[in-house]
């Protein structure tokens, strides 16, 4: 019997298989390039070895790639009689969530990770920003997905996996202090590990240390290849920090070559349509001119990427950019067909970016206003919500209405307050 990386029963005869598992598993989960070659490495080792295919599946999944996806979770499916419990569990699980099926998904997954709690590929699915939980649209997901993970942690002992999943939802629910010591801890053990250095990254934006995070983010990624999970978003954060310390050229030359749907990065279409259009919205704000082609550029490719809606962080990030290039039928369809778990909140936010792009600030204020109760519901993390909580305070303060914005901007985002006028 094998065993997989974190000592879970595995059913292939193939020591070699096994190696090869543990480490997909490892690219997987540190969201390095090359996590399909890697779980089709494991599938030719033993390509009777059901789990193999399943991590195939996933990575697929994780990429955007539907339908390769499907194929290798049915190579996973025919194979699972005769596995273990817990992975035909997994299989069953990660059916579910590769078919769309979400909250079913979410189900089996909180079921299964309470029976094998270090069965890490199908915890990972709930453990981030951009998981089962971050787009759940459940009011206090951000406190959830700290439960979640803060009751994972007795069972991964000092893992760096584990310890940086923790330390980004400490993050998020406002403990930097003790996400940085995680998360130091964390990259200690695995510097590759770019959700790792993704975490970092987070934890020295909410501290406002932006030089830091800038040296430390343009060395790191001259390793990081094109084809890795997070090259898009990673690129991102560099991009939000050149504008945070005035170098607009620098910015673009980071959206131009590893962000924007031009630069033909190979990362999930929802980082380069909400990325994309959080740079160039913040980059506005913050006083920089940007070309109409850029906005029709991205509005453009969110209508190809996300023909329908059903994720509110999607859904606001394209009606920003329909506001902006001036495509009044895509913009409405958001507005009036929002769908998803918090469709609730998607109208108003989508509305306030019409008349933000009117010019009528008093009515994009209201608008806008109304959605902010528990914008965490709309999913992503502060730093991308930022976009929304900025675009409140300009609207505000072109309103007339500064001490409003003040005072806003100390009770939510104090890390705003420096950006808006005195
Ligand atoms: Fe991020």
């Amino acid at each position: 019997m094998q065993k997989d990386g974190y000592d879970n029963r595995i059913t292939t005869a193939s020591a070699r298989a096994a190696e090869a598992y543990a480490h997909a598993t490892s690219v997987m989960l540190a969201g390095q390039s090359g996590m399909v070659e890697a779980f089709d490495a494991v599938t030719r080792e033993d390509p009777g070895f059901a789990l193999g295919w399943m991590g195939l599946g996933r990575a697929h999944h994780a990429l955007g790639q539907g339908a390769a996806a499907l194929a290798a979770l049915e190579r996973a499916e025919a194979l699972s009689s005769g596995t273990t419990d817990r992975e035909a569990s997994h299989i069953n699980a990660f059916g579910l969530l590769l078919r769309g099926q979400g909250p079913q998904a979410y189900r089996a997954i909180r079921a299964h990770t309470d029976a094998w709690p270090r069965d890490a590929l199908v915890a990972q699915t709930c453990s981030s920003v951009f998981g089962l939980i971050g787009f759940s649209g459940k009011p206090g997901r951000e406190a959830e997905i700290l439960a979640f993970t803060a009751g994972l942690l007795p069972h991964y002992g000092a893992d760096w996996w584990m310890t940086s999943q923790y330390a980004f939802a400490l993050c998020e629910t406002g403990n930097i202090e003790k996400a940085d010591q995680m998360i130091d801890r964390s990259l200690a053990q695995k510097p590759e590990n770019a959700h790792g250095v993704h975490v970092r990254s987070h934890i020295w934006y909410e501290a406002g240390a932006t030089d830091q995070g800038l040296t430390y983010l343009n060395s790191w990624l001259q390793g990081y290849e094109n084809d890795g999970i997070l090259y898009s978003h990673l690129y991102w954060h560099a991009a939000l920090w050149s504008l945070a310390q005035g170098d607009t050229e620098g910015m673009w030359t980071r959206v131009d070559a590893a962000v924007a749907p031009a630069s033909g990065s190979a990362s999930p279409a929802i980082n380069i349509l909400t990325d994309t259009v959080s740079i160039l919205h913040r980059a506005t704000l913050a006083g920089v001119a940007v070309d109409d082609g850029r906005w029709q550029a991205v509005s453009a490719y969110a209508r190809q990427a996300f023909p329908a809606t059903g994720n509110a962080f999607v859904d606001v990030h394209a009606a920003l950019a329909h506001a902006m290039a001036g495509d009044a039928p895509a913009l409405e369809q958001i507005i009036t067909a929002p769908a998803g778990p918090a469709a609730d909140l998607v109208p108003d936010l989508a509305a306030g970016y019409r008349s933000m792009a009117a010019g009528d600030w008093s009515e994009a204020s209201g608008s806008m206003m109304r959605a902010m109760a528990d914008l965490a519901r709309i999913g992503g993390s502060r730093a991308q919500r930022d976009m929304v909580e900025q675009s409140l305070l300009t609207c505000l303060v072109r309103a007339g209405r500064a001490q409003e914005a003040r005072d806003i901007a100390a009770l939510r985002r104090p890390l705003l307050s420096s950006s808006i006028p005195a």
